[in-house]
């Protein structure tokens, strides 16, 4: 059997991997300028943290969320299953199978109580014991008239029914689609409010969506996020946030990255716009697809976001929420564009940047950057202030930050023709036994200054084991022969153009060290 990566993941491998975490250091080094701290966060939560907080609309929600039980009670389940799904019907055959399947029901969760599986809330003892008296009464009715009062038996498996449905065997639990969620709750979770002036974080590392895999488009990918939590909604704050993220860009030699930004309203501007768009759309709902018809019942915000090219003339023509703005969200998104100026950041508006999570509010904005295709957004953020609040939180908490999707940033950087460095330093090409004594201790040494050493274990001639250190794109040779044991000397060569000298230890470590830095 040969095994390959699932669908839509995929192996990040040396010498590519060197580039990552050039662009991961790049990260850490600049946000810490700006005084944000690192946050690792769990790889999944509860399935409720992302229903609540992203919307259980979007698609993220709908239709793309890894979810799973957390228990391995997978007998009961399949038990549980077939009695709450069957509907029930006065049949004597159908009574007796609810009445074999209620029996195996239990007898599962009879066993797995004596393995200790079972997880015995009151809750699950009480409906346990309640499904038990029903069913004994069913079975001594039976056992006593047969199937001759159908209704009684019937509305005895309508208890047993209800009372199964309500035993909880563990948690729904969800691999992260996004950490924006995870990061407020952590905030709620650990009192961070207490915290003095903003609590500022940011987290890298894997997502998962079940997407349609493409380029720059997995299942499993990852981002770089920042976050700030506090008790200002000041655009200052969301100009430093997206010039910190435009200094990460730079950072990264990323070229030709455009910002486009645009502002959503609050909960008082915006479901008056929303009515107003809804009323639009249905003017025009037979032109428009299935998924933006959907949409008007349920989002008709996301209709702006369709890419289908037949509805873009339409959409063209729909009212801008720009022009349905209150006055304290027009001021706020002036306010952004004059600290985004006063910091001489370019950007453009786009009024269609609505985003596809629901927790945003005012500020939205994106980076796109080329050689991506249709999957140009390296970066998606925004401020969302009614967020810590929605999840439990102090109502006075206000939120903004962004996440970089870094698969897509590293093939944009890979287009534009960013290369892993080259990571191996030194090649120790060595010959006769009495040699490795030495070239061990060199290695060592060389390595304890940081230096990447490859030391072929065994010994090989000069030209297999140079022409393998060419191979390994290594930077130097070192040669080790009889003649340099005898002179306690190294031969070193630079493999780039041949150059070769002969050097004492020190001057040899020296040397290497000088050409780090030339
Ligand atoms: P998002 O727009 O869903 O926002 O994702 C941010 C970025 O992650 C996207 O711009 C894209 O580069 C990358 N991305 C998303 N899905 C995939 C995928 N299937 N494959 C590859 N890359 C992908 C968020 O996740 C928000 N939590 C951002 C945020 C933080 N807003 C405020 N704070």
């Amino acid at each position: 059997m040969k095994f390959q990566a699932i669908k839509g993941v995929r192996d990040i491998l040396p010498p590519e991997s060197g580039l990552w975490n050039r662009v991961e250091q790049a990260a850490r080094d600049v946000f810490h300028t700006y005084g944000y701290g690192e946050i690792r966060l769990p790889i999944f939560e509860p399935t409720e943290l992302f229903a609540r907080s992203v919307g259980l609309d979007t698609d993220i929600v709908s239709k793309e969320m890894y979810t799973f039980a957390d228990h391995q009670l997978r007998d009961i389940e399949v038990f549980g299953g077939m009695i709450s799904k069957r509907r029930v019907s006065k049949e004597e055959l159908s009574l007796v199978a609810m009445q074999t399947y209620m029996r195996e029901f239990l007898r599962q969760i009879d066993l797995s109580r004596e393995d200790h599986m079972f997880p015995e809330t009151p809750e699950n003892v009480a409906a346990v014991a309640e499904l038990k008296t029903a069913l004994h009464q069913f079975e001594k009715i039976v056992n006593e008239e047969g199937f001759r009062d159908k209704d009684v038996l019937a509305s005895l498996i309508d208890v047993m029914q209800s009372q199964a449905d309500g035993i909880h065997l563990g948690d729904v639990i969800t691999l992260r689609p996004e950490a924006t969620a995870s990061v407020v709750r952590a905030y709620i979770e650990h009192g961070m409010h207490t915290r003095p002036g903003n609590v500022k974080l940011y987290y890298m590392g894997p997502m998962f969506r079940r997407e349609r895999p493409q380029k720059g488009r997995y299942r499993q990918f990852y981002q770089i996020g920042a976050e700030l939590l506090g008790p200002s909604d000041h655009p200052a704050l969301d100009a430093e946030v997206i010039e910190m993220l435009l200094a990460f860009v730079a950072r990264v030699n990323l070229t030709g990255a455009k910002l486009y930004i645009n502002s959503i309203g609050d909960k008082n501007c915006r479901p008056a716009y929303v009515e107003r768009l809804r009323g639009e759309l249905q003017k025009v709902r037979d032109k428009l697809g299935a998924d933006s018809q959907r949409r008007i019942e349920t989002n008709p915000l996301r209709v702006l976001d369709s890419k289908l090219p037949e509805e873009q003339p339409i959409i063209d023509k729909l009212p801008h929420i720009a022009d349905h703005l209150c006055d304290a969200c027009r001021e706020h998104y002036a306010e952004l564009k004059r600290q985004l100026a006063l910091r001489k950041i370019e950007y453009q508006e786009n009024w269609r940047l609505v985003r596809g999570l629901d927790y945003y509010m005012r500020t939205t904005f994106e980076i796109t950057a080329p050689g991506l295709g249709s999957q140009n957004a390296v970066c998606g953020g925004g401020r969302y202030d009614g967020l810590v609040e929605l999840l439990g939180g102090p109502a006075a908490t206000k939120g903004i930050g962004f996440a970089i999707g870094t698969d897509r940033l590293m093939l944009s950087l890979q287009e534009a023709g960013a290369a892993a460095k080259c990571a191996l330093d030194v090649y120790i090409a060595w010959m006769g036994v009495q040699a490795y004594p030495a070239v061990v201790a060199l290695a060592r040494k060389l390595r304890e200054h940081d230096f990447s050493v490859e030391l072929p274990p065994q010994e090989m001639k000069f030209g297999k084991s140079l022409s393998l250190a060419d191979r390994l794109g290594a930077r130097f040779a070192v040669i080790v022969g009889e003649d340099e044991l005898a002179a306690r000397q190294f031969t070193v060569k630079r493999l780039a153009d041949g150059d070769q000298r002969r050097l004492a230890e020190a001057d040899l470590l020296e040397y290497l060290t000088k050409s780090r830095t030339a």
